[in-house]
């Protein structure tokens, strides 16, 4: 880690006392520690969107909502092509560009902006990649208007949204949204599947998966390595209990949250030249004997 990167995150650290940090939001914590953050499913799930997408090699791809870096990094490290990350929370930018440099990743850029005012040209891409960010901002339709408005006239938008699958009891889904820091609806597949369809774009993939509980021990033992790292070690003992305490009371919380949920690798394809109407509907096959 660059002493530039631990100056900006220990910067950030020093603002703040441990009471304050006892009352950070999940993105404000994940950015502070320097968390991995992946997509739910992890380096498969990205794996599985590029050869779902196929990109073209050269042509630029985005990730919305890039965080700490692990998605961008993984996308770069796959493609010829610049990839582009685009978070608003400019600690987190830090460690996304330090840990590519440290990797040996060069075809990737860290952008600060909005996802909902992205900084970039109409047709600019031609992957966009969202993982678990468009339920963090507060205008759904607006950030997805904005992820077409950048793809190209061939691109894919590749979603990745978590929902509901059965609903939540009220005390856990206002702890939830406690935690994110923003609005929780209780949304199911359809919802994100209405949110992401649009005129003339065809849903060309959508792969369903449940999560798997986790016990306490597993989350404790990654709350440790997680925080064990350059920047936090000159901190204060009880600013690091803060940031474990926070991340262990946010991991144990979406444990529990998402027990009730799911999520979908979704593909949308943009001016698909064969839509395709199927009029005989088929499914994975069951076994059968004659
Ligand atoms: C829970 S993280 C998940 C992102 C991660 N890349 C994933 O694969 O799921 C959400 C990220 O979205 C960012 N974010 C939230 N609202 C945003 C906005 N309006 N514009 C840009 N980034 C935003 C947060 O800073 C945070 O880094």
């Amino acid at each position: 880690m660059d002493t530039a990167t631990i100056a900006t995150a220990a910067e950030a650290i020093d603002r703040l006392s441990a009471a304050e940090i006892r009352a950070l939001d999940f993105s404000r914590v994940v950015g502070l520690t320097n968390e991995p953050n992946m997509p739910s499913g992890g380096g498969e799930t990205v794996r599985r969107v590029l050869q779902l997408a196929r990109p073209r090699p050269g042509r630029p791809v985005l990730e919305v909502g890039s965080n700490t870096g692990y998605t961008s990094i993984e996308l770069a490290s796959w493609l010829d092509a610049p990839v582009t990350g685009l978070d608003y929370n400019p600690v987190s930018n830090a460690f996304a560009a330090d840990k590519a440099q440290r990797a040996g990743i060069d075809n990737v850029t860290f952008v600060l902006g909005d996802g909902q005012r992205m900084p970039f040209e109409d047709k600019t891409f031609d992957l966009v990649f969202c993982s678990n960010v468009t339920s963090f901002m507060t205008d759904h339709e607006k950030a997805i208007g904005e992820y077409y408005r950048v793809l190209s006239a061939r691109g894919v938008l590749a979603a990745v949204p978590i929902y509901y699958r059965t609903a939540p009891p009220e005390s856990l889904r206002s702890a939830v949204e406690e935690a994110i820091g923003v609005p929780l609806k209780v949304t199911d597949k359809d919802y994100w599947a209405d949110m992401f369809s649009s005129e003339g774009v065809s849903l060309v993939a959508d792969e369903p998966y449940e999560y798997i509980r986790q016990s306490s021990e597993r989350i404790n033992s990654y709350v440790e390595t997680v925080t064990r790292q350059p920047h936090l070690e000159s901190q204060p003992a009880e600013k690091v209990a803060a940031l474990r305490e926070r991340l262990a009371h946010f991991y144990e919380l979406f444990d529990e949250n998402l027990s009730y949920c799911g999520y979908s690798i979704m593909l949308f394809r943009v001016g698909h030249p064969n839509p395709e109407p199927v009029l005989h509907a088929t499914r994975p096959a069951r076994p059968t004997s004659l």
